[in-house]
């Protein structure tokens, strides 16, 4: 139904007479109406007019009216129909409004019988096309908003300008892969988004995978699919990550953990564009990119044979780093401008300011995890502020302790702290560990990480 149209009504019986008569009562109304007697005439005007109801007799000669009326509902969807069914003949009726007819007139009737049908009819119509074009507007304002979250790109330090430039040219080279590195938190993911995003490959899948974070069992199986009985618990017939990002991007999370067994069959992969699922024979193709990223030294891994050469210089076709926030303290205030607005929008908190000298001591800081801990701590800051003005106290800074922590002489002490803040979290998170780094504050791939490195194991009986 096209806004403002007239609504298009087919009226498909037998008696030539009837339809004439009902086609003439329509004239001049807000309707559009259009007449078959046969069923292949009223299948024609189906197929050339946007017909919104169908006035149909069931008792067509030589066909079962109940049949067209299944019929015409699988075929127009959003076409509604009124049945015309034979005095007394309730079982019909009770059958067809079963298929979905939305009224029913039995003959003879008024015209105002079936007008009152139509008017009822059209305000269904009506509705239904509004709540169509809510829909649209729905998903068009939560892409807009989506597409705002994940790729705001706020910096204004010739560093960052800088990543960001390399990143429009990698876009504009959507075949060559691209290896970002940088500290936790500097915003590795969110500029792999925007390459995507600015590149041709856009329209498709952007997959972001860490392998640290699948069971080493099933890495190859996640990567390459598989084939339904390979393994027990391949159920199905699977498709691997490379398939999945046919013609998008696969960026790979914390490449630097890659166990060293798979990086062969990943290199083979990148080079060659095909694949074979896990218990398999055949080849695939599948065209897709590589963003990969990683915040550890990947040269050192290298020297280490902990990370082969080979996949090394694939990967890093084009290299981004990013710098840390605090080598470009320029960024600072304009991501601290950007986050307060954003979150005092969504927790409705409006006309938020920071005060000059919460401003002047988060300028000092450190932000040893970077963008990430700068945006958790304004979320936090302003869930937590009563008034109108964030404060230095309303920040997990003070003056005094901005500097380093580096050099603490307690490092045992502090590691210890780390241990039992990170147990803690865990035991309480009910080793739900997604919970428990949001409790931290810190992303859950950091908590794995922070976890290994510590030796920390959810065991068996605490999971
Ligand atoms: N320049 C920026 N402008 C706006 N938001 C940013 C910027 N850089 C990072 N962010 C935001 O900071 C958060 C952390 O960024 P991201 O996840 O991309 O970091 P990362 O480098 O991948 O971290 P990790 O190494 O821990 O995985 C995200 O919410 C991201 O949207
Ligand atoms: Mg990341």
């Amino acid at each position: 139904m096209e806004k403002k149209d007239k609504i298009k009504i087919l009226i498909l019986d037998d008696e030539k007479q009837f339809t004439e008569e009902l086609n003439g009562f329509f004239v001049d109304s807000d309707f559009e109406s259009f007449e078959a007697n046969t069923v292949a005439e009223g299948k024609k005007i189906l197929t050339n007019k946007a017909i919104d109801l169908l006035i149909l007799d069931v008792r067509l000669p030589g066909v079962n009216g109940l049949d067209i009326l299944k019929e015409v509902k699988s075929q127009y969807p959003f076409m509604e129909v009124i049945i015309i069914s034979a005095h007394g003949d309730m079982e019909t009726v009770i059958k067809a409004m079963r298929l979905g007819a939305f009224d029913y007139l039995r003959k003879p009737f008024r015209f105002i019988d079936i007008q009152i049908a139509i008017e009822r009819t059209q305000k269904y119509l009506q509705l239904q096309q509004k709540l169509k074009q809510m829909e649209e507007k729905n998903s068009l304002i939560s892409r807009t908003l989506e597409e705002k979250i994940d790729r705001q790109f706020i910096g204004i330090s010739p560093q960052i300008q800088e990543v960001f430039e390399q990143a429009i040219t990698a876009a504009n080279y959507p075949d060559s892969n691209v290896l970002i590195t940088g500290e936790s938190g500097t915003g590795k993911e969110n500029i792999a988004r925007i390459i995507h995003y600015s590149s041709e490959r856009k329209d498709h899948i952007f997959c972001a995978v860490n392998s640290s974070a699948i069971t080493k069992t099933l890495l190859e199986s996640e990567f390459f699919g598989h084939k339904k009985g390979s393994f027990t618990g391949a159920i199905n017939d699977k498709m691997g990550f490379f398939e999945v990002c046919n013609q998008g991007t696969l960026f790979l999370d914390e490449i630097a953990d890659m166990p060293f067994n798979l990086q062969a069959k990943i290199l083979r992969a990148t080079e060659e564009k095909v694949i074979t699922r896990v218990g398999d024979t055949n080849q695939i193709h599948t065209d897709f990119r590589i963003i990969s990223a990683t915040n550890h030294d990947i040269n050192k891994r290298v020297e280490k044979k902990k990370f082969r050469l080979d996949l090394f210089h694939r990967l890093n076709t084009l290299h981004i780093h990013i710098p840390a926030l605090k080598e470009r303290r320029e960024d600072i205030k304009p991501l601290l401008l950007h986050f307060v607005d954003a979150y005092a929008t969504k927790f409705n908190k409006p006309n938020l300011h920071i005060s000059k000298e919460a401003f002047d001591a988060l300028q000092k800081y450190d932000f040893p995890g970077n963008v990430r801990e700068l945006k958790n701590m304004v979320e936090r800051a302003i869930i937590l502020s009563k008034g109108n003005i964030l404060e230095i106290n309303d920040f997990p800074v003070k003056p005094h302790n901005i500097s380093s922590l580096k050099e603490h002489p307690d490092s045992i002490n502090l590691k210890m702290l780390e241990i039992k803040t990170i147990r803690q979290a865990l035991q309480s998170c009910k080793y739900n560990q997604q919970e428990a780094a949001n409790a931290l504050g810190i992303h859950r791939d950091a908590l794995s990480r922070k976890m290994k490195k510590h030796n920390i194991t959810v065991g068996r009986s605490e999971a």
